[in-house]
């Protein structure tokens, strides 16, 4: 099929399901989703003319994974979002079956996508990094692969992301060797057509890492302050303690780089995100020098088939803009300030003395809310907040542990992650109708994670088992 016939059969798909996406309960009202079909991976963060540019895999024919389109949203808030027509649709040779993840940059006025086509031949599979250009940021041309699959890797090489470093181009691309060891590659340009190989940078069984994955997915690097940072999606690591309990992870390395060389000394790992729906995270630098990163709010595992969603044709979600910041070696992450805009209400907004009368403290929370929660100085008592009647946020001081409770969408059964935190000062809080986004002391620790409560239960409670000072701000949203 070519691109007009898949636009076409895109268009035809995207109405078939307008109804049913008026009657969902748990359509977010203000995250990105797919209008129909399946959602993964963010691509091609970028601000381009002044206008915030969100592109995302998409499968629009089914809730499955398939061949992915670049579904695409622009903004000029980072609030309100426009859908626009697929950037890319797997017509050619080299991306039928899949315009797989990739990243974007603005070059001479134009915008440019690199993206990774992937192509099945019977169990097999070829990978081709390819690239894509555009004049107004809607329409894309492809221009081909600009990279075929070097030596010493399998087809697992895919997830091109691209940056500019004093006027020369890099490229880190996602790898598994012929070893199956999950690395990331370096390659770099000096006209994003021409690319050279330059090998490794990091990945399992290198710069002092064991064994540390199958495959690494979906790199960024970026520089922080004087720090180069690598984002890396590693497939394959096992359960340590209460690290790694999903089935992936997204994380990060801080180091530092010996440019243009594929010399990066680096810490330890660190998730990115403490909660059961986050994956294959990308960021971009925007006009005021932010860096923002966006993941898809959601994991392939099999908890994926039986999100309620799909019986309404669609799954998956991104998470919000989160803006990071350098502290230590730690990447906070801060919801992005233009989210203020959806604060239609203060609902709540007082001090809440627990313990003196009573031991629990309750409200209601709107279809989607904010809440934020200071913490005076905490003892040894327990804090919990209850929320619709679904998820649990628990810590406690004794154990120093902060866990999040849900009730599995797959047969109801109470599931929790949890982290390490010494102190608990503030949680601020993005409810939507079945996403729940809980920074912890100021971005310091994040538990992002899709719930699905009965819709009428929108019940707040917040408990101890000693006596606790809160103050507490809550608002509804809207969009
Ligand atoms: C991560 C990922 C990427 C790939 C894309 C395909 O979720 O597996 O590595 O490009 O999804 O949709």
């Amino acid at each position: 099929m070519n691109q007009q016939e898949w636009l076409q059969q895109v268009a035809a798909k995207v109405k078939e399901n307008e109804e049913n996406r008026k009657k969902d309960p748990y359509r977010l009202l203000f995250h990105l989703m797919p209008p129909v079909g399946l959602l993964n991976d963010p691509n091609g963060l970028i601000q381009y003319r002044g206008r915030y540019h969100v592109f995302y895999q998409w499968n629009p024919f089914a809730t499955s994974h398939g061949p992915k389109f670049w579904g695409h949203y622009i903004s000029d808030d980072l609030v309100h979002w426009e859908e626009k027509p697929p950037a890319l649709t797997p017509t050619e040779w080299y991306d039928k079956h899949g315009c797989y993840s990739g990243s974007a940059i603005e070059e001479a006025g134009k915008l440019l996508l690199f993206y990774t086509g992937n192509v099945k031949k019977g169990e097999q599979r070829e990978t081709y990094q390819c690239a894509a250009v555009s004049d107004n940021g809607v329409q894309f041309e492809k221009e081909g692969p600009v990279i075929l699959l070097p030596a010493g890797f399998t087809a697992h090489f895919r997830d091109p992301k691209v940056w500019k470093r004093n006027d020369r181009w890099y490229m880190v691309v996602g790898a598994q060797t012929i070893k199956e060891e999950g690395v990331v590659v370096l390659f770099s340009s000096s006209d994003l057509r021409n690319w050279h190989y330059k090998g490794p940078i990091a990945g399992s069984c290198m710069n002092g890492l064991g064994h540390f994955g199958y495959m690494w997915e979906c790199p960024d690097f970026f520089q922080m302050d004087d720090k180069d940072i690598l984002l890396v999606s590693p497939q394959g690591l096992k359960p340590d303690g209460y690290r790694y309990e999903n089935l992936f992870q997204s994380g990060y390395f801080i180091g530092e780089w010996k440019e243009g060389t594929t010399e990066f000394a680096h810490g330890e790992f660190s998730e990115l995100d403490r909660g059961f729906d986050f994956y294959a995270a990308q960021t971009f630098k925007d006009e005021q020098g932010r860096r923002i990163m966006i993941g898809w709010m959601g994991i392939t595992d099999e908890q994926e088939l039986f999100q309620p969603t799909i019986k309404k044709g669609w799954v998956h979600a991104l998470t919000l803009p989160r803006e990071l910041v350098l502290e230590g070696t730690k990447l906070l992450q801060k919801p992005v300030v233009e989210l203020m805009k959806l604060r239609r209400k203060e609902t709540f907004h007082g001090h809440v003395s627990l313990g003196m009368n009573g031991k629990t403290w309750g409200g209601i929370c709107e279809e989607a809310s904010e809440i934020k929660v200071q913490f005076d100085e905490l003892g040894e008592e327990k804090i919990e907040i209850e929320i619709r009647g679904n998820v649990t946020l628990l810590f406690c001081p004794i154990k120093k542990l902060f866990t999040l409770r849900r009730k599995s969408y797959k047969d109801g059964a109470v599931e929790s992650r949890t982290c390490e935190l010494l102190r608990l000062e503030d949680v601020h809080i993005f409810l939507d109708t079945s996403s729940l986004e809980v920074f912890i002391n100021g971005g310091q620790e994040v538990f992002t994670a899709r719930f699905f409560a009965d819709p009428e239960e929108r019940s707040i409670v917040f408990k101890t088992n000693g006596r606790a000072n809160l103050f507490i701000q809550k608002w509804k949203l809207g969009n």
